[in-house]
């Protein structure tokens, strides 16, 4: 199974984290499942920007994005081209590299 590494965040995950992952699982909710408590402010449906992550390692492992996808991240804080929604990126069967962004973009409006 491939194995996802979440790098650590000083809020959600201090001590970073190593997980086995059942293929199709969103990154997501990989992490939720885990007690990584990734935002998710639309209840994973496409349509904010909060559960942003960046993928390190194994990017070109995951399926393309969507258009729909592309459109949100244009607007996520911190875009990078390592850049995904983590609840529409599925684990495939390659192992990954997960980094959290400091901010989300709701972070970024209530404190900053
Ligand atoms: S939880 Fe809103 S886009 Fe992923």
């Amino acid at each position: 199974m491939p194995q996802v590494i979440f790098l650590p965040h000083e809020e959600i995950c201090p001590e970073g984290a190593s997980i086995e992952a059942d293929p199709g699982i969103s990154i997501c909710d990989l992490a939720l499942k885990n007690g990584i408590e990734i935002e998710h402010a639309c209840e994973k449906s496409c349509a904010c920007t909060t559960c942003h992550v960046y993928v390190r390692e194994g990017f070109d492992s995951l399926e393309e994005p969507t258009e729909d996808e592309e459109d949100m991240l244009d607007k996520a804080w911190g875009l990078e081209p390592d850049s995904r929604l983590s609840c529409q990126a599925l684990v495939a069967d390659t192992d990954l590299v997960v980094e959290l962004p400091k901010y989300t973009i709701n972070q970024v409006s209530e404190n900053h």
